[in-house]
């Protein structure tokens, strides 16, 4: 039991499915990525969880590095304004980079991250969303790996917050409406 469960009104995902999930991702990258020792960025804080999980279920040499973008404000709805909060540290000229988000809902802030890591000469650049909302797509974009196409519900837990709580939950769950309407 967690004090946080009762304004949760569905588990679409539990720990056991992600888990299961994650590491057929991890199998994936492992297997794409063997020679190319990739940069993995983990968009904070969102991805945290995932990332962290991901990574255990990595089995070649990598590197990893993170960067911190906000969107939202405290609202369920996309503000369409996206800012760097942190930047990455390595240099990703001429290597493969992995971006590695929580969630895509509009694509504006995946987008917006993509452009400005591009500038810098990667030679490759992968995306990878624990969770993807195809529905609510305001731009086009391209998710190389996700993990599961969900509905436009808001959801929380595994990393995914609701002003900043909920981040802890080790499920997927749909929010209680009463709790941000
Ligand atoms: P986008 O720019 O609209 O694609 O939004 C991406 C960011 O919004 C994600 O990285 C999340 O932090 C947040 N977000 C979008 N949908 C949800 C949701 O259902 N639950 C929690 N956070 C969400
Ligand atoms: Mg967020």
């Amino acid at each position: 039991m967690n004090i946080l469960d009762k304004d949760i009104s569905r588990v679409l995902y539990t720990k056991e499915q992600i888990d299961i999930r994650v590491r057929e991702i991890g199998n994936g990258l492992s297997l794409n990525f063997s020679d190319k020792n990739p940069v993995f960025v983990c968009i904070l804080r969102g991805a945290v969880i995932f990332f962290s999980d991901l990574m255990r279920y990595m089995t070649i040499p990598l590197e990893i590095d993170f960067m911190s973008v906000s969107s939202y404000g405290s609202s369920t709805v996309s503000s369409g304004v996206v800012q760097i909060r942190k930047d990455i540290d390595l240099d990703i000229a001429k290597r493969h980079v992995i971006v590695v988000e929580d969630i895509v809902d509009s694509g504006l802030s995946l987008q917006y991250i993509l452009d400005f890591l591009k500038r810098r000469n990667p030679t490759s650049i992968t995306t990878c969303a624990f969770l993807n909302k195809p529905a609510a797509h305001k731009v086009q974009i391209k998710i190389d790996y996700i993990g599961y196409e969900i509905e436009n519900d808001f959801v929380v837990g595994y990393g995914l917050d609701y002003a900043d709580k909920y981040r802890n939950l080790p499920y997927i769950g749909i929010l209680k409406e009463e709790i941000y309407k």
